[in-house]
């Protein structure tokens, strides 16, 4: 069962949304990543969406560049939350995909991230979190995820001079 349903407007879009489905992985929890356009391949996006709600799919997370509309297309075919990662842009730097896919109009929510590799890694991270609430499990290693970042900040040494 793919709990997570990863998809991508392009397979270029990969080298940054495969930290999403690193961290995915990291957790135990089950996910299916696709290269499917809102523009580019519409019919195949929409069957794979409700192919994934029928297989017990939580939540998406989509990853798009430019004019980056398949996150908001994505949550407009379905009540499951969606995650939105703008993929860095050429000319523009990921600014573009940032503004729309965080522009939503009241009513279709798409959950933001930042630009790039942090963000997609994020979004994994609060797929997990969202999943953890309801799984015990989960929750301890989302929690020893934690300490073990904390730990690494409490004890770096800065250089001296
Ligand atoms: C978007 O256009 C994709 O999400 C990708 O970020 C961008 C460029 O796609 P390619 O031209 O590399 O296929 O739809």
């Amino acid at each position: 069962m793919s709990v997570v349903g990863i998809v991508m407007g392009s397979t270029s879009d990969w080298d940054v949304m495969n930290e999403a489905a690193q961290q995915l992985k990291d957790f135990g929890v089950a996910y299916e990543a696709r290269a499917l356009s809102a523009h580019r391949t519409p019919a195949e996006l929409e069957a794979w969406i409700k192919d994934m709600e029928g297989r017990g799919c939580k939540a998406f997370i989509a990853g798009a560049g430019g004019a980056a509309h398949l996150a908001g297309v994505v949550a407009a075919q379905t009540l499951l939350p969606v995650l939105g990662v703008p993929i860095p842009s050429k000319y523009l730097k990921g600014l573009d995909s940032l503004l729309s896919i965080v522009q939503m109009p009241k009513g279709v929510p798409v959950a933001t991230f930042a630009i790039g590799e942090a963000g997609a890694a994020n979004a994994g991270l609060f797929v997990v979190a969202m999943l953890a609430s309801t799984d015990a499990s989960l929750q301890g290693k989302l929690a020893a995820y934690r300490a073990k970042q904390a730990e690494t900040v409490k004890n770096a040494k800065l250089p001296e001079l």
